[in-house]
């Protein structure tokens, strides 16, 4: 499957009930090229009104984050999860994580990226280890295939405890080294 014929078939998708109560289903943004790719949870109430990832509350705080790594929208892809909103914005639920998996483990596997930065807890768990603890182990590096992995916590809970911010804040300082050993393209413009 070439990158637009998984797109229209992912906009189509029925594989779980999300997709009843979706406006859009949330693809991702970002240039295919990108060599480094961040994953989120699962659209908010923004994101699915307007089909884009992280434009809400936590995706303004998520800009800021990427300047600190000097990256934008235009130089790494933005997904999630899961492409459809879970209503009320509750987690994912493990059925929906495991329906939606495959769009982005293609779309991972087109991307070919060199580092995949986990937001939160939900997307480390998925695609690291099921039993990851983002307080113990944000920051820290796991290679898959190839790819190196990282998790730093999502914004939406450093709008919720400013206090972890700090660790953050040096989580995105090692990020932008490894960016420039594993992936300097990126910074290349
Ligand atoms: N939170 C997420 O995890 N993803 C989004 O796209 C928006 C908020």
């Amino acid at each position: 499957m070439d990158w637009n014929e998984l797109k229209q078939k992912c906009l189509a998708c029925r594989a779980c009930a999300l997709c009843e109560t979706r406006h859009n289903v949330v693809f991702g943004i970002g240039p295919e090229t990108a060599k480094v790719m961040l994953i989120g949870e699962g659209p908010g109430e923004q994101e699915d009104l307007r089909g884009e990832p992280f434009v809400g509350a936590a995706g303004q705080l998520l800009d800021r984050m990427l300047s600190i790594v000097d990256l934008s929208r235009r130089n790494c892809y933005i997904a999630n999860i899961v492409k459809c909103r879970p209503p009320h914005n509750r987690d994912p639920l493990l059925i929906e994580q495991d329906a939606c998996y495959p769009w982005l483990s293609e779309q991972i596997r087109l991307i070919d990226p060199k580092i995949v930065i986990c937001l939160g807890r939900i997307a480390a768990m998925k695609l690291i280890r099921e039993d990851f603890r983002i307080t113990r182990e944000h920051g820290t590096w796991f290679e898959k295939d190839g790819v190196q992995y990282t998790a730093i916590y999502h914004p939406s809970a450093l709008l919720r405890d400013p206090a972890r911010r700090p660790e953050t804040f040096r989580d995105l300082l090692q990020i932008r080294e490894r960016i420039r050993e594993l992936a300097p393209e990126t910074y290349a413009e």
